[in-house]
């Protein structure tokens, strides 16, 4: 290890990353941000159970670390998790029973494994689609007029809609729609009493992980003895070198669709709904010009910034603003932080639906970027735009409730009262 005593003596402030809690409260959280960005971007972290890592908070240094995909990897640490679960999903992984998803792989495997769903989430897949995606923002626009005068838009609409969307590409049966859901919040929501199974143990995770795991063998099954004209048709029977892919690719390769395919997309559709509610003469102006609806979405999703982070490990003894870091210690990338980077952003602070440009990073950057950014970009496109010609009034029901986590998230429950055209 070379890194210098003086760069390993962490602020206080660090700990925010590491911290579930400070995600549910956004005050909090921002404050810690921006000072961290303004006094220590490369920030070394202890926070049991934690293993420690270097926070980097600074937009600029973190387009640097995922452009240099030779010296950052994803391996062997590509989220941070509790030290007891990586070891369990090192150990899983090791023994060829564990997940290992585009997200956890490297280039030269991560290009050919990508490479088998790409064709789907090209502009082409996304225009042959919209069609579907519309008729969908209109039946839950419609369901909000159905079950109004008050909902909770989170639980209501927000959730459903983007799993909707996601499983009819993958070709999944309807029925296990609500299986999915249930499956897809323990996984992420892990840190959230609410949402995750039993008391959240590392037990509980790999439960959960063992169910995905189970319920995927079965489509790959019968994909490749009847193959359809779907996503999980193209994942069972695609190639890489002439040889199928092995069956825990395969099974990764459903879990990454079908579990980043929605909540991401929830946390950024409520949290865009619930920016427009306390900015109201953002919404104004926007229902005035709705050409501006592209600009919005982005805003949208730079405001809700719904992953908070991925992480990189370092192949060899390097430097990070002049912070040495040695070979093999991990850097957390905050995409939180980044988005809210007053060097980028002019008022970063400021929900604008006209911001231009936007360049944010909430769908990452270099060879991970967001597989789904696109189809993310055209399902809040189509809500919004069937949504807010139809706003006579729209207001807070109650408070917005944040979920506790540090990987993805946003509100837990957003209460509204309306009237809808
Ligand atoms: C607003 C919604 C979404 C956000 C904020 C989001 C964010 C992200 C981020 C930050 C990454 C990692 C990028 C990096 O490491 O540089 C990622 C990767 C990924 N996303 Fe999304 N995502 C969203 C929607 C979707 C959707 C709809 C899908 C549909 C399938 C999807 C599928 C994926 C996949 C497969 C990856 C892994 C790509 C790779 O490692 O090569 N995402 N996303």
């Amino acid at each position: 290890m070379t890194s210098s005593t003086t760069a390993r003596q962490a602020s206080e402030q660090g700990r925010v990353l590491a911290d579930p809690n400070a995600y549910a409260d956004n005050d909090r959280l921002h404050e810690a941000l921006t000072w961290l960005r303004a006094n220590e971007p490369v920030a070394w972290v202890d926070n049991p159970p934690y293993r420690p890592f270097w926070g980097i908070t600074k937009h600029s240094d973190i387009m640097d670390i995922e452009r240099d995909n030779e010296l950052w990897i994803s391996e062997p640490r590509p989220l941070l998790l509790p030290a007891e679960t990586e070891d369990a999903v090192k150990r899983d992984q090791d023994a060829g029973v564990g997940l290992r998803t585009l997200i956890h792989m490297d280039d030269p495997h991560h290009r050919d494994v990508r490479k088998i769903g790409a064709d789907w989430f090209r502009p082409k897949a996304m225009r042959d689609l919209k069609v579907r995606v519309d008729e969908l923002a209109k039946r839950y626009v419609d369901r909000m007029v159905e079950i109004g005068p008050e909902c909770d838009f989170v639980t209501d609409i927000a959730i459903n809609y983007p799993l909707y969307v996601i499983l009819s590409l993958l070709g999944l049966p309807e029925e296990d729609f609500p299986r999915m859901l249930k499956l897809t919040q323990e996984m992420f929501g892990g840190e959230d009493d609410e949402h995750q199974r039993g008391e959240g143990t590392t037990e509980d995770i790999l439960a959960v992980l063992l169910d995905f795991f189970t319920y995927f063998n079965k489509v790959t099954e019968s994909r490749r003895a009847n193959p359809t004209n779907d996503l999980a048709s193209a994942i069972a029977n695609g190639t890489i070198n002439g040889d199928l892919m092995s069956d825990m690719d395969t099974v990764s390769y459903y879990v990454i669709v079908a579990s980043a395919g929605h909540d991401t997309t929830k946390d950024a559709i409520s949290g865009g709904l619930g920016a427009l509610i306390q900015n109201p003469d953002q919404l104004a102006r926007l229902k005035n010009d709705m050409s501006l609806m592209p600009l919005a979405v982005e805003e949208m999703i730079r405001w809700s910034t719904p992953v908070k982070e991925f992480m990189r490990t370092a192949t060899a003894d390097t430097e990070v603003r002049g912070v040495p870091i040695a070979k093999g210690e991990s850097v957390y990338l905050s995409y939180v932080s980044a988005n809210r980077d007053e060097e980028i952003f002019d008022e970063p602070f400021k929900f604008d639906v006209g911001r231009d440009p936007n360049n944010h990073l909430s769908f990452g950057y270099g060879v991970h970027f967001c597989l789904g950014a696109a189809l993310a970009r055209m399902e809040m496109n189509s809500l919004f735009t069937e949504l807010i010609p139809r706003i006579e009034s729209i207001e807070l029901a109650g408070e917005p409730e944040y979920t506790k986590t540090i990987f993805v998230g946003g509100l837990k429950h957003l209460p509204i009262r309306y009237s809808l055209r």
